[in-house]
């Protein structure tokens, strides 16, 4: 069932969004060679309490029956051929690695959910393309949202971008309603299949393509969460959250990749 959100809840969400775009501005310059990703998971626990928010990810989603464990940190950081759920570690950032953050807050019971992929330093010109074309994908895919119109135009969108580019799209992860709980209906796939609802004034879902530069098809480590391509070659991933108005779409995130020069 897809929840229809009112003006006050849609005004909540928008200020957990704010937040949690605030705090990747501060943190994108911290987010260097020689750093540790536990160290920023740290940073980013300490920041979100700061702001009166809690991390929305942290202790999400266990389930004895798949033996996955609850989620451990507050943000997912997955480099290079990780695609996504990349569990921060005592593992360095190194040069020319491209890292993806996704992260979300919980303020006043109103979720957000936003990722980015930076490239460190010197990346390969091939892997600052796939990410400029993965950031492309999110933003045609928001551009494709019109009220009265279908869900699954946004899959066509961000599937046509991708493809045209000579990369794949991830098919077993999706974006997802969201702003009342993390994992709401409806989801939002990145290549056309399953339900395809009206999109209606008061829907709020995160769009998030994850594309690949070899074959689409990905794995799970064994800890349960960690996603990563098969082949080993490197995914980028972009995300916002985004509210279906009367008229059309208000992305409810800020817009990062002015910070990272794309
Ligand atoms: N943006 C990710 C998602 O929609 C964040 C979830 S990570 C989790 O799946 F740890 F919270 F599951
Ligand atoms: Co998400």
């Amino acid at each position: 069932m897809i929840r229809l959100k009112n003006e006050k809840q849609i005004e909540g969400i928008r200020n957990s969004c704010k937040m949690l775009s605030a705090m990747y501005r501060e943190l994108i310059p911290l987010v260097k060679p020689g750093v540790q990703t536990i160290e920023i998971d740290m940073w980013v626990k300490e920041w979100i309490g700061k702001a009166g928010g809690k991390p929305a990810f942290l202790g999400y989603g266990g389930s004895k029956r798949a033996k996955k464990t609850p989620y451990p940190a507050a943000i997912c950081i997955s480099i290079n051929d990780e695609v996504i759920h990349g569990i921060p570690s005592k593992r360095r950032i190194r040069d020319a690695d491209l890292v993806s953050l996704d992260c979300g807050i919980d303020l006043g019971g109103f979720i957000s959910d936003q990722a980015l992929s930076i490239p460190m330093g010197k990346v390969s010109r091939a892997v600052a393309a796939l990410n400029k074309r993965t950031m492309e994908c999110l933003y045609m895919g928001i551009a494709a949202i019109k009220p009265g119109d279908r869900l699954l135009q946004i899959a066509r969108a961000v599937e046509g971008h991708a493809l045209g580019g000579g990369y794949t799209v991830v098919q077993d992860f999706c974006g997802h309603g969201v702003g009342l709980s993390l994992h709401e209906d409806p989801q939002v796939p990145n290549y056309p299949h399953g339900p395809n609802p009206r999109l209606k004034s008061g829907m709020v879902f995160a769009v998030e393509p994850m594309i690949n530069m070899g074959d689409c098809d990905v794995d799970t480590l064994e800890d349960g969460w960690t996603v990563v391509t098969v082949d080993g070659r490197v995914s980028a991933h972009w995300e916002h959250t985004v509210a279906v108005l009367s008229d059309r779409a208000e992305i409810l995130t800020e817009p990062l990749e002015g910070y990272l020069g794309l």
